[in-house]
């Protein structure tokens, strides 16, 4: 195929050798400023090698991809607005420091997106969450729009999207679609995800250029089934019935 090669970086801490550290395959670059990839770090590719492992059983797929997750909602986080607040500590001292400003909800699309919802609830202590439920069909990989239920006030919110799988972009397009219909602005959706194609995020970036996609790697393209490769295969199955 014509699909570039995927850069290669070596992994490992510092204290080592260039020398001694092993080569892995990382996220590949993509020009747009609205992308972020998480950090490269040895963590990072250690779970991703796990959970593309043909090999890896579901109950350590679940245990890294939820690893991974946590690490996305965390990154996802840092891009929603702070104000200063200052407080006082035990011991008499104020602390000049900040806190969250704004409301938020996750919205997972259905089902793979799911599995997601879990990590979210970790960090946000009762967030709301609300559903798409998009499908791929399996012959043309066009997305197909099933049911949707989101919070009354979705407006106002900021959204967390939820999807892992990030391919031909059609269902992330389509899902966005549907928040901006109930007058999300693009600005305040949040799109994250664990794998991404080129493809997928050249055809959404163009689209919808102030939303932020948050992946933690972007691999090196489709094949003829529209599947992420390198990848992991199919998400949902593996996650909830492999
Ligand atoms: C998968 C995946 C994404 C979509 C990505 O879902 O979870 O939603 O495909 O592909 P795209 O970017 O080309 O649209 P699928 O429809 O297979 O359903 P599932 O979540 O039930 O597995
Ligand atoms: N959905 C998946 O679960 N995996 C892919 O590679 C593409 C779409």
């Amino acid at each position: 195929s014509n699909q570039p090669t995927s850069p290669k970086q070596s992994v490992g801490p510092d204290y080592r050798d260039e020398k001694q550290k092993p080569t892995a395959t990382v996220s590949t670059a993509v020009p747009f400023e609205n992308v972020h990839t998480l950090p490269q770090t040895p963590q990072l590719i250690a779970l991703l090698t796990m959970i593309r492992d043909k090999n890896t059983d579901r109950a350590d797929f679940i245990f890294y991809s939820n690893r991974i997750i946590r690490l996305l909602v965390e990154e996802g986080l840092n891009h929603l607005p702070v104000v200063e607040h200052a407080i006082t500590t035990p011991v008499g001292r104020s602390y000049a420091g900040v806190q969250f400003q704004g409301k938020i909800c996750g919205v997972s699309i259905m089902r793979a997106g799911e599995a997601m919802e879990q990590g979210l609830r970790e960090c946000c202590r009762s967030v709301r969450i609300g559903k798409i439920l998009i499908q791929r069909d399996e012959e043309t990989s066009m997305p197909k729009l099933f049911y949707d239920k989101l919070p009354e006030d979705i407006a106002d919110r900021w959204c967390l999207l939820l999807d892992p799988m990030f391919a031909t972009g059609g269902s992330a397009i389509m899902a966005v679609d549907v928040l901006k219909s109930r007058g999300v602005p693009e600005n305040r959706i949040l799109f994250l995800n664990l794998l991404a194609s080129p493809e997928g995020i050249e055809n959404f970036a163009k689209r919808f250029p102030q939303l932020r996609i948050i992946t933690a790697f972007v691999d090196q393209g489709l094949d003829e089934k529209n599947y992420i490769i390198p990848g992991l295969g199919d998400f949902g199955d593996r996650f909830y019935t492999m």
